[in-house]
């Protein structure tokens, strides 16, 4: 288990635009350094507001040692806590989805408002004071119906981010979506496999046959490496959505942490189907056309997403050992779509179920390669993988940053 001046060490020596060393793939020490230095520190994204639609829904998910529950109070409003008992312990809300008009600890029912106030506390004596035992908040944002989270006491800045989910995603209206069907599944791979598969396109034609039928594999049609390098159709694409006022140009972050940007399907496609027409009849938001194409929004280190007109799909990554990984994937629809009717849930989800299963298969042997003492770092393709530079750059930068010893602590 590397300490932390080996793995800065590995950090600051890894090659450039090379696939990273084999530690920072599998290592107890940097799983660790991951968890507390992005992991415990950035937003992560949590779940779509739609997810917990109603007063007392709350969703439930474990960020390394922590877990946290999300709630939709009496007002309206998304807030998130430890999901720990102040009592003594407990965790509070045990299942990934729940609804209830008060949180009750399973234990001793020690019983909290849906503003994480102890409301209630049996035979604690008289000079108890339930004021003092509120569930402990976490950091939550909820813009373009997309809900947040930060475990730091002093999270970074949201409100760049925030402005753009607003925008982009807004068009998409998820305050008046539903989840359809949620998947999830343990990937055995490092986190950062996994984003490093999602983040290229190098290995679609090879992997995902029914992906393949709707979805560019040519970096230039889904504007991988950045706005300068999009194809003729892109731009052209964008004229058009310009005009119908939908968000639709690529934008990021300056460190690359987040991107969004807009682009049509192959061969004018509605959605990801294997007939490439629309899955639902109902379109969502403020979309205007069928063939609107995808508005691809990443951010490291959580998540990648697709809104289509018809529905969208966010996909969420938990770190869970340093060689598993949790990927949930959720299918958002217009509220008022009904199944049977105005979808078939197999026809919706059948494309990104197999891409998905595809997407593990290939980690999971991209991991047992990795942890062959023979792996040595290899090239990324300059033209293919740089979406995958993207995310390594930005993560050895974030590590490097936040492990080096601070000008102050090295004089001592
Ligand atoms: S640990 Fe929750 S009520 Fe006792
Ligand atoms: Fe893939």
């Amino acid at each position: 288990m590397l300490n932390t001046a080996e793995i800065l060490n590995a950090l600051a020596n890894r090659q450039k635009n090379f696939s990273l060393g084999r530690d920072l793939y599998c290592d107890e020490g940097v799983f660790h350094a991951d968890l507390e230095n992005l992991w415990y520190r950035e937003w992560v994204f949590a779940i779509p507001s739609c997810d917990i639609p109603k007063t007392g829904n709350h969703a439930t998910l474990q960020i390394g040692a922590y877990p946290v529950v999300i709630v939709r109070g009496g007002d309206g409003q998304i807030r998130a806590f430890h999901n720990v008992c102040r009592h003594r312990g407990q965790r509070l809300c045990p299942k990934q989805n729940g609804s209830s008009p008060k949180l009750v600890c399973p234990y001793h029912q020690w019983t909290y408002d849906l503003d994480g106030k102890l409301l209630f506390a049996r035979d604690m004596g008289p000079d108890f004071d339930p004021s003092k035992f509120s569930l402990k908040p976490v950091h939550c944002r909820t813009e373009g119906g997309m809900v947040f989270i930060c475990l730091a006491d002093d999270p970074p800045d949201f409100e760049h981010l925030g402005s753009y989910l607003r925008d982009y995603v807004g068009a998409s209206d998820l305050s008046n979506a539903k989840v359809a069907f949620t998947s999830t599944i343990v990937e055995k791979g490092n986190w950062k496999l996994v984003i490093e598969n999602n983040r290229e396109c190098y290995h679609c034609g090879g992997s995902h046959p029914s992906l393949c039928r709707t979805y560019s594999d040519n970096p230039l049609m889904t504007v991988m490496e950045g706005p300068n390098a999009a194809s003729p159709e892109i731009l052209s694409h964008w004229d058009r959505c310009d005009k119908a006022g939908l968000p639709a140009r690529f934008v990021n972050d300056p460190g690359m942490q987040w991107r969004f940007a807009r682009v049509p399907l192959l061969n004018n496609a509605e959605s990801f189907t294997m007939s490439t027409k629309a899955a639902v009849n109902r379109r969502m938001g403020t979309i205007p056309w069928s063939d609107a194409g995808s508005l691809m929004f990443y951010h490291f280190p959580s998540s990648w997403n697709h809104f289509l007109p018809d529905h969208a799909i966010v996909f969420r990554l938990l770190p869970i050992s340093p060689t598993e990984t949790e990927v949930t994937s959720k299918w958002l629809v217009h509220k008022d779509a009904v199944e049977g009717v105005d979808y078939d849930l197999q026809k919706l989800t059948e494309v990104w179920l197999a891409t998905n299963d595809e997407d593990r298969r290939v980690v999971e042997e991209n991991q047992k390669g990795i942890l062959s003492p023979a792996y040595e770092p290899g090239p990324y393709s300059p033209s293919q993988e740089e979406g995958v530079i993207h995310f390594v750059d930005w993560y050895v930068r974030q590590m490097l940053d936040r492990l080096s010893p601070s000008p102050a602590m090295a004089a001592e």
